[in-house]
């Protein structure tokens, strides 16, 4: 494996190498403006196997195609209607994939064999010109092992894939934080199967109808039917026990630590709070962490990863979580927190 430093500059003799890489089957890890992923060439069915063996997926949970242009939209799906065009003219290259029916020039095991393909054009300067220097389509889901959460710093998935894959570029840490918002067009209505920065509001104010699938913040049992297997799946839970606090109220959120610090004297436990809460547990005895300032959301989505990545090492029995409001990227925020905590939700 071979990493590339293209944090300060994007050297286009180092990217033409990785291209290579791709047109030739091989495994890469490459920097998005959501989460890092780690692409193959969409087109070759071996190499697409080989995601999912590197990342231990589920076979039944299909990968985003990623395109730098629209020919290449073209030629992957059979038909684009008004609704997906006007979310297409308005947020690519963006944090937006969305599901089209699928042409057959795609190998089966990129979509699980379902007739639809979700697709998007990233944003990230890196990703782009990786994706139009390797001349094909790059299929990637995030990169990190299946279950544990998306990866946004180099350093936080290095020992993880670094055996798995051919290359990983370094892009600094990703810009949003949080996966790309997935839709699927359901009778000119857009559904959302994964939320994300572009918000049911950024969509709404197309003129469009928006919907949230109503899996988003429930558990789903194992004979269900959903719209995104995905869904479905175990994600971004650490192995300590971990419980959500559904409450943007900071002072009601300490007010529970303390009985639950009162429940559990012989235990230590950890909070997962903001930067303006440091204070209010300085004097208590448990350990913090901050995702960020609760006034900026966007900061927070950007920390979510890596601090839940940091919660086994805390040496804790039960964390506790602080939640933000359900609006805007908070609703993604929460959907990734309610699900590390395996719908483990405390409201207040
Ligand atoms: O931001 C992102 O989307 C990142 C970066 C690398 O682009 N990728 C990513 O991929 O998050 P992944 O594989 O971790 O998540 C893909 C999600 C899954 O929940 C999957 O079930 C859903 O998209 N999905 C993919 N194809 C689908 C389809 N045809 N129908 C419904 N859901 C689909
Ligand atoms: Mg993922």
């Amino acid at each position: 494996m071979e990493l590339i430093d293209l944090k300060n500059e994007v050297r286009l003799d180092k990217l033409e190498s990785v291209a290579n890489c791709i047109r030739n089957g091989g495994l890469v890890v490459f920097p998005t403006e959501t989460v890092y992923g780690i692409g193959a060439n969409a087109l070759d069915k071996e190499a697409v196997a080989n995601i999912f063996k590197a990342k231990g997926r589920p076979s039944d949970n299909p990968l985003i195609v990623h395109i730098s242009n629209m020919e290449m939209l073209n030629g992957l799906v059979s038909s684009v209607n008004s609704v997906e065009q006007a979310l297409i003219n308005t947020f690519w290259p963006g944090p937006l994939t969305v599901i089209f029916p699928k042409k057959d020039v795609l190998p089966d095991n990129v979509t699980c064999g379902l007739d639809t393909v979700g697709i998007r054009m990233p944003q990230n300067n890196i990703a782009l010109k990786l994706i139009e220097l390797s001349k094909t389509p790059i299929a990637a889901p995030s990169a990190n092992i299946s279950g544990r959460p998306s990866g946004t710093d180099i350093s936080d998935i290095y020992l993880e894939l670094k055996e798995k894959v051919d290359y990983m570029i370094d892009g600094s840490t990703s810009d949003i934080g949080v996966e790309s918002t997935v839709v699927k067009v359901v009778d000119g209505e857009v559904l959302i199967l994964r939320p994300g920065k572009i918000s049911p509001e950024d969509i709404e104010s197309l003129g469009l109808k928006v919907k949230l699938d109503k899996h988003l913040f429930e558990s789903i049992s194992n004979n269900e039917k959903v719209e995104s297997p995905g869904m479905k799946h175990r994600h971004y839970a650490p192995t300590t026990k971990t419980v959500l606090v559904d409450c943007s109220d900071s002072h009601k959120v300490k007010e529970k630590i303390l009985e639950l610090l009162e429940e559990n004297v012989d235990k230590n436990l950890a909070v997962i709070s903001y930067d303006e809460n440091e204070k209010l547990y300085k004097d208590m005895d448990v350990k913090f962490l901050s995702l960020g300032n609760l006034n900026d959301l966007n900061s927070v989505s950007k920390n979510v990863f890596t601090t839940l990545r940091k919660v086994d090492n805390l040496d804790v029995d039960l964390c506790i979580i602080q939640g933000v409001e359900k609006r805007g990227i908070g609703i993604a925020i929460m959907n990734r927190l309610v699900r590390a905590c395996e719908h483990n939700v405390i409201n207040l």
